[in-house]
């Protein structure tokens, strides 16, 4: 199973593949700012991706439309769009 580590605290949580990076952020019992319930609108779930980025699956429509609207800095993706596939590691700027 693929496992997301959250930096600054070394959690970890171990997610089914294909999960999403908000699923796990959530499960882990860690904040995430949003406010579209997941569904790719609200730009504010944007995590920094400290270690696997090839570890996720590439943006599909809805992210690359999102980030169309509100970029995204190069080492960032959209946690409830971007779907883990081997072990990453990721913050943000508030944990
Ligand atoms: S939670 Fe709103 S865009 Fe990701």
């Amino acid at each position: 199973m693929p496992r997301v580590r959250f930096l600054p605290s070394g959690r970890s949580f171990d997610l089914l593949p294909n999960g999403t990076l908000l699923r796990a952020i959530l499960r882990a019992g860690l904040p995430l700012a949003r406010s579209c319930r997941g569904v790719a609108v609200c730009a504010a779930c944007r995590v920094r991706v400290v270690d696997g980025d090839d570890r996720l699956a590439p943006p599909g429509p809805a992210e690359v439309a999102l980030a169309g609207r509100e970029p995204l800095r190069k080492d960032e993706r959209y946690a409830c769009c971007a779907r883990v596939v081997g072990d990453v590691t990721i913050t943000t700027t508030y944990w």
